[in-house]
């Protein structure tokens, strides 16, 4: 048995939970949006296309707001095929993916469904091919209320409201040499200088993101963010990160502890935006939209009927990156959400990459059925509970050996109060393989009344890690855990080997 002591303090805050930090991501990539949240003709779908049975789903996983239209898709797209008569769009070449991009789906759509399915939309410019003047326009296009060319052409196109579109991404991943006209860090910076100074001049209002490090592993990366932040720091709101992380060589310890990278990478990024606040004399603080996260096996793992490669060629919405997630997936994805919460002072936004088929939480068949990944489960119970303030946990926790971070909490902890509704919730992580672990949650300044709700998703009896649902079986889910005991201060619980829980406390101020 491991043990595990958690104190957590009322007056240790870090600030408001980010209600942005639940973002998702839908992509014009492999089947996110063509069967996947858009789908003319199949049985579930309504009149305008949108499949109900995926965005019932998408109520269940409870993001906030919702990444669009890429990703490395949109540093070849022009905004303007999208929008329109359909039967005019244009088929175009999308060079990123090697698709075929019919553009029956566009803005108009987007924001359709994005109302449908009840979450903010962060819109991406393309700063790879196009510039200043495209950006603007579509800022024009989407915000301006009507009289000039562009609103009205959008008026014309059946939206008299404006889309009134806050988050904008100056970009996407342009230090990358895949990314269609990746540039320089200052090749970028004073583009994305000028381009945000242009979409501000359209609409005062609006938020937005500059483009760092594709990873932490990039040979630019410090640099990149360095050179970026210093042309646009006085124009934008939020630099980017983006993290991909796998299994690999069989090293399961140091996957489970791949929540130590993130802590690193966010902290870099935020100590490489404060250090361009302090030499460049700065008032405002720059945060962190974490916009593209999530488990992803890039290497490896490529048979037939679970495609992680890009294997598209010239052809509409073929299955691309379609990863099957198991167990030890979800309890990683519930680590790294650990991680984004606790790092919430300055992580603003961040966007689990996708939504849909292409790495992601739902899955969904082509005229089929529309299910639940393991992934699924961490997502939807944090961003749920995680409300009111961000708690700071002291974690005394057993250790376990990995490779690459050296040694590991083997329970890892989140949590939050919400004052509000009397709550206390509590997300923890459970990396050890074979035994159970202990935990022994210490409030201070509060008490403990009960336990409202305790669930726990770990190994299905007589499975193993790898166990994932598919679309024939689902048998990876929550379950009640049971045994959790709430004595005044003290909470008590033990959770199975390899596992994930929230435990949902009532609390009274001491
Ligand atoms: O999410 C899949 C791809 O990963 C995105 O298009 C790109 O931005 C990243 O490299």
């Amino acid at each position: 048995m491991s043990r595990a002591r958690i104190t957590l303090d009322r007056d240790f805050t870090l600030g408001e939970v980010p209600r942005r930090i639940f973002g998702s991501f839908v992509e014009h990539m492999g089947r996110c949006v063509y069967t996947g949240i858009y789908e003319p003709g199949h049985p579930a779908a309504d009149e305008n296309g949108y499949r109900r049975d995926v965005l019932d789903l998408v109520g269940e996983l409870g993001p906030t707001v919702v990444r669009y239209p890429g990703g490395n898709f949109v540093s070849g797209y022009n905004w303007e095929d999208g929008v329109g008569p359909v039967e005019q769009r244009p088929r175009r070449l999308d060079g990123a993916w090697h698709t075929i991009e019919t553009n029956a789906f566009g803005l108009h759509e987007f924001v359709g469904w994005a109302k449908l399915a009840n979450v903010e939309i962060m819109e991406a410019i393309n700063l790879g091919t196009r510039g200043v003047d495209a950006a603007r326009e579509l800022v024009e296009y989407a915000n301006h209320p009507g009289g000039t060319l562009l609103s009205d052409r959008r008026r014309a196109n059946g939206a008299e409201e404006p889309f009134d579109i806050k988050l904008w991404c100056l970009g996407n991943e342009l230090d990358g040499p895949w990314q269609i006209g990746g540039k320089t860090a200052y090749e970028y910076g004073r583009l994305a200088q000028e381009a945000a100074k242009a979409m501000r001049y359209v609409d005062p209002t609006i938020e937005l993101i500059a483009v760092g490090s594709s990873n932490s592993g990039m040979p630019t990366f410090g640099e990149w963010e360095r050179t970026v932040l210093t042309h646009t720091y006085d124009e934008i709101d939020y630099i980017s990160m983006h993290a991909y992380y796998q299994e690999e060589d069989g090293d399961v310890a140091s996957f489970l502890a791949t929540a130590i990278d993130t802590d690193y990478f966010i902290e870099s990024v935020v100590a490489t935006a404060d250090a361009v606040k302090a030499v460049g004399r700065h008032k405002r603080q720059v945060n962190v939209s974490f916009d593209e996260w999530n488990v992803w096996y890039q290497k490896g793992l490529d048979t037939p009927d679970q495609p992680t490669k890009v294997a598209a060629s010239w052809r509409e919405h073929p299955r691309l990156i379609e990863d099957r997630y198991n167990v030890t997936d979800a309890v990683v994805v519930g680590t790294l959400l650990n991680s984004i919460l606790r790092h919430g002072d300055r992580v603003k936004i961040a966007n689990q990459a996708q939504l849909v088929n292409v790495i992601a939480p739902i899955r969904s068949e082509e005229g089929g059925p529309a299910w639940r990944q393991t992934i699924f489960w961490p997502f939807a119970r944090m961003s749920e509970h995680a409300r009111g303030q961000i708690l700071r946990p002291a974690v005394h926790s057993d250790r376990i050996d990995t490779a690459k971070f050296g040694d590991a909490d083997v329970v890892d902890a989140s949590a939050t109060w919400d004052e509000e509704h009397g709550r206390v919730a509590v997300f923890l992580g459970h990396r050890g393989l074979e035994e159970s672990a202990e935990v022994e949650v210490t409030l201070r300044g509060l008490t403990a009344s009960r336990i409202a709700q305790a669930e726990v998703l770990d190994v299905p009896e007589g499975r193993d890690r790898f166990t994932a649902n598919t679309e024939e079986e689902q048998p990876v889910g929550l379950r009640p855990l049971d045994g959790v005991t709430a004595d005044g201060g003290t909470v008590r619980l033990t959770l199975p080997p390899l596992s994930w829980a929230v435990v949902l406390i009532e609390v009274a101020v001491a």
